[in-house]
């Protein structure tokens, strides 16, 4: 009768997807191909029903800025709203938390020796709405709690790889010790290559991409010591958000059932992957 995790969801979070939703372009020729990317996942969630979704994302100088740059933060508030980046913020439902299980993960997490920062309220931003708009579409309200894992990766020195794998069983630890029956989910966000800025603005790897999708399923362990350097070379300075994937495929069992993959180029500036890992 305790909380579960069934599954990981991996996305990456382009802003520009969360307009092209919240302004109806959906359907136009540059969308299209992207957003049937996601056509099976919305089924397959509709199916899967969590009750919670740990999601692992980076905040933009949105909540945070760098004044105050968090590694890891958990928030434990009873819901969170979606923030102003500038253009006002996204007309999409609050997220709601779920401050029990959250406050139990950071004493869980905490005492096994990863320093949580804990947040209370938390405006979130489109690392953490533009996934949920991914796999949920347009509902009224969202159909589960959320518990947001904001990860710095936009100022150096960001966790490495390793370190988020690490903190990924430790999450799977403190969600296995809570005592109620849910079924919970771990997505992790952010990637794929992309850089925003600088001389080499635009660049896109897919061959990196493909490799960082086909390793992550099933040689996870010794994709997550790739160093900083590497993912700044070959996958461009934005390409170090990849970092957060592990902590949602640390929180997997080490073989997993892969449900779904999609790999797309481009939307705005970024190459978009997307995978659906079950735990069986
Ligand atoms: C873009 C991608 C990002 O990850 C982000 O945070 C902001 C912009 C882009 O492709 O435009
Ligand atoms: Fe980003």
């Amino acid at each position: 009768n305790m909380a579960k995790i069934s599954a990981g969801v991996f996305t990456s979070h382009v802003p520009a997807i969360g307009a092209a939703i919240d302004n109806d372009k959906m359907d136009e020729e540059y969308w299209q191909p992207l957003f049937a990317g996601y056509d099976y996942s919305r089924q397959w969630i509709a199916e899967q029903k969590p009750d919670v979704i740990l999601l692992v994302y980076n905040d933009h100088a949105t909540a945070f800025d760098s004044n105050l740059v968090p590694t890891f933060a958990i928030a434990t508030g009873e819901q969170f709203k979606p923030a102003d980046e500038g253009w006002g913020p996204r007309p999409v439902p609050m997220v709601q938390g779920h401050p029990e299980l959250a406050s139990h993960i950071a004493q869980s997490v905490i005492q096994d020796e990863f320093d949580l920062t804990v947040v209370r309220d938390l405006d979130v931003d489109h690392g953490l709405t533009v996934p949920l708009s991914l796999m949920f579409g347009q509902p009224e309200q969202w159909p589960c709690r959320v518990i947001p894992i904001a990860v710095n990766v936009v100022l150096y020195p960001p966790p490495s790889g390793k370190r988020c794998y690490a903190l990924g069983k430790a999450l799977r630890r403190a969600v296995e010790s809570f005592d109620e029956n849910l079924n919970v989910q771990v997505w992790g966000t952010g990637g794929m290559s992309h850089q925003l800025q600088g001389p080499r603005a635009g660049l896109i790897n897919k061959s990196f991409d493909n490799t960082f999708l086909d390793r992550i399923v099933d040689d996870a362990e010794e994709l997550s010591q790739t160093p900083h350097v590497d993912y700044v070379r070959l996958s461009g300075s934005e390409g170090v958000e990849l970092v957060m994937w592990f902590i949602a495929r640390g929180a997997l069992n080490e073989t997993v059932e892969q449900q779904h993959r999609f790999y797309h180029v481009p939307a705005s500036n970024t190459a978009v992957g997307h995978l659906i890992l079950e735990n069986q």
